[in-house]
């Protein structure tokens, strides 16, 4: 795991967005991972501004909310056509987001996984975590070799989301989610954390063991992994300075 320490979101974003970009411009039709949620606001926006050329990239995304129609404000679909697609010259047929409205979940996500598979794999996948380690919604005791599929989400999990939602009870119990399993497999992965409330599960997912019960730590186990991390999200890590020194010592062209 390389992790990036910076004193706030947006330059730990500005790291993030050229890390990104570097991607785009190297491989056109690169495959990318994508995440939904507070955390990857501020990367979509500077990725936008960097008026990339988005025609010829595929993305999945990692996860749904079940049941609530395309249209719902709330839902990732209008969330990643608002915040992103909209903006940039995305090809439609090129977007894949898993279909939380399917009368058939388990058939949905057999040909999700295929269709990741079919477009040669996820090249760099984004990511946040969630205050209890989730990545994707694979909350805490999710199979650290799961695929996509239906998944229920936790107390915790609906309280942090009923932000959005306006109230608690609004807030789907169940989605679907890329497996932890399907996450490993991307090529690179790119971790955004910010803020206090995210310091606990880094902390745990960088430091810790590797466990189910906080489903970022299996990311030790990747080949390829950056953390982008403001102060605030980097304040309970015990070995900081140390990757203060490291990331600060690279060579240029290792650090995006
Ligand atoms: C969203 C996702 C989740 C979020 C996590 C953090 O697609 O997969 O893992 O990344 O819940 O959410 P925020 O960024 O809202 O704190």
């Amino acid at each position: 795991m390389e992790i990036i320490i910076q004193p706030g979101a947006e330059a730990a974003t500005s790291i993030a967005a050229r890390i990104v970009a570097r991607l785009l411009r190297e491989k056109p039709d690169a495959v990318l991972g994508l995440a939904t949620g507070s955390t990857p606001l501020l990367l979509y926006r500077e990725l936008i501004a960097m008026k990339l050329d988005w025609r010829k990239v595929t993305t999945f995304n990692l996860d749904e909310y079940v049941g609530l129609p395309q249209a719902h404000p709330q839902s990732y679909h209008s969330f990643m056509w608002e915040n992103l697609f909209r903006h940039v010259n995305i090809t439609k047929k090129n977007v894949h987001i898993p279909d939380g409205n399917t009368k058939d979940i388990p058939n949905i996500c057999a040909k999700y996984e295929k269709q990741i598979k079919g477009a040669g794999g996820i090249d760099l996948q984004v990511l946040g975590i969630g205050t209890d380690g989730h990545i994707g919604f694979n909350e805490p005791t999710s199979s650290l070799a799961s695929r996509t599929r239906i998944k229920t989400l936790t107390q915790r999990t609906r309280q942090d989301n009923a932000r959005f939602f306006g109230s608690e009870d609004k807030v789907p119990h169940h989605v679907i989610t890329m497996g932890i399993g399907t996450i490993m497999e991307a090529r690179q992965n790119l971790l955004l954390a910010f803020g206090n409330t995210k310091a606990r599960a880094i902390a745990e997912a960088v430091e810790g063991p590797i466990t189910s019960t906080n489903p970022a730590s299996i990311l030790q186990m990747h080949p390829v992994t950056k953390l982008c991390l403001d102060e605030p999200a980097a304040s309970q890590l015990k070995r900081s300075d140390y990757y203060r020194w490291v990331y600060s010592n690279k060579p240029d062209w290792q650090k995006y």
